[in-house]
C-alpha cells in the first residue's frame, strides 16, 4: 500500500477513498475467512463429535469390612475395571483419577489416586485398584444395615471414579473436562461366614458422565 502512494503522489484524494474501500474489502475478506474457519470446526467437531469412554466392573472382593465402636471402619476392598475408548478417531487423556468406594451414600474407603494415562482410539485398559480404610467414621446405621443385608443374601456397593479428560484429535488436544463414573456392585453376602473374599458379580457396565 505505501508503494501506491510513492508511485502516485498527485492522486492522493483519490486514493483515499480507493484505499478506504479496500479496508472495506479485506475487513469482509477476513470476517468471510473467520466465519469459515469457525464453521470447520464445527463441522469436524460434529462429524467426530466424542462418545464418552466406557467403564465395565470386572471384578470387586471385599476383603475387610469390620466396625470397632460401631462407627469406626477398617475396610479393604480390591477392585478392577475395564476402560474403554469407543470413539474411532478420538484419543482420551485420563488424568487425576480417583477411585473410592460408597455404601448406601457413604463413603467406606479414603481415596486411592490411579496414575495418569492414554487411551488411544479403540482401546481398553484395565484398571485395578485397592481401596480401603482405617478408623473411617461412619453413620450408626452402618452397622445394623450390614447385618439387614447379609439376612437378604447381598450387599450393593458404589465404586466410584473422579476425575478430569481431555480429547485428542490428531494432534489437537482439548481442554479438561470432568469425568465421574459410577459402577454398582451387587456382591453375594450369605449368613455362613465366608472362607474367601466377597466377590461381585462381573460384567456390569457402569454410568459415565463427562
Ligand atoms: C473382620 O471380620 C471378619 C469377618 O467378617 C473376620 O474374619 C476378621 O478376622 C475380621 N478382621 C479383623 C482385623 O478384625
Ligand atoms: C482397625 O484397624 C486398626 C489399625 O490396624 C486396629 O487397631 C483395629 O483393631 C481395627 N478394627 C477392626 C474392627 O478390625
Amino acid at each position: 500500500m505505501s508503494q501506491l502512494f510513492i508511485k502516485s503522489p498527485k492522486h492522493c484524494g483519490k486514493q483515499g477513498v480507493n484505499i478506504e474501500k479496500l479496508y472495506k474489502k479485506v475487513f469482509l475478506a477476513f470476517s468471510a475467512l473467520f466465519t469459515t474457519i469457525l464453521s470447520i470446526i464445527l463441522l469436524v467437531w460434529l462429524i467426530l463429535r466424542p462418545t464418552k469412554p466406557q467403564f465395565s466392573l470386572k471384578e470387586a472382593d471385599i476383603y475387610q469390612l469390620n466396625l470397632s465402636n460401631s462407627h469406626l471402619l477398617n475396610s479393604s476392598i480390591q477392585l478392577t475395571l475395564l476402560s474403554k475408548n469407543p470413539n474411532q478417531k478420538i484419543g482420551i487423556y485420563y488424568d487425576e483419577l480417583q477411585v473410592y468406594a460408597a455404601y448406601k451414600g457413604q463413603q467406606i474407603t479414603v481415596y486411592t489416586s490411579l496414575p495418569p494415562f492414554y487411551q488411544g482410539h479403540e482401546d481398553s485398559n484395565l484398571l485395578s485398584a485397592s481401596l480401603g480404610g482405617t478408623g473411617l467414621p461412619v453413620a450408626p446405621s452402618f452397622g445394623y444395615q450390614v447385618v439387614r443385608d447379609q439376612t437378604v443374601g447381598r450387599l450393593v456397593l458404589n465404586l466410584k471414579v473422579n476425575g478430569r479428560l481431555r480429547w485428542k484429535v490428531g494432534t489437537w488436544v482439548s481442554g479438561r473436562y470432568r469425568l465421574n463414573v459410577n459402577c454398582v456392585a451387587v456382591v453375594a453376602f450369605g449368613p455362613a461366614i465366608p472362607t474367601g473374599p466377597l466377590s461381585s458379580e462381573q460384567g456390569t457396565q457402569c454410568s459415565t458422565s463427562v
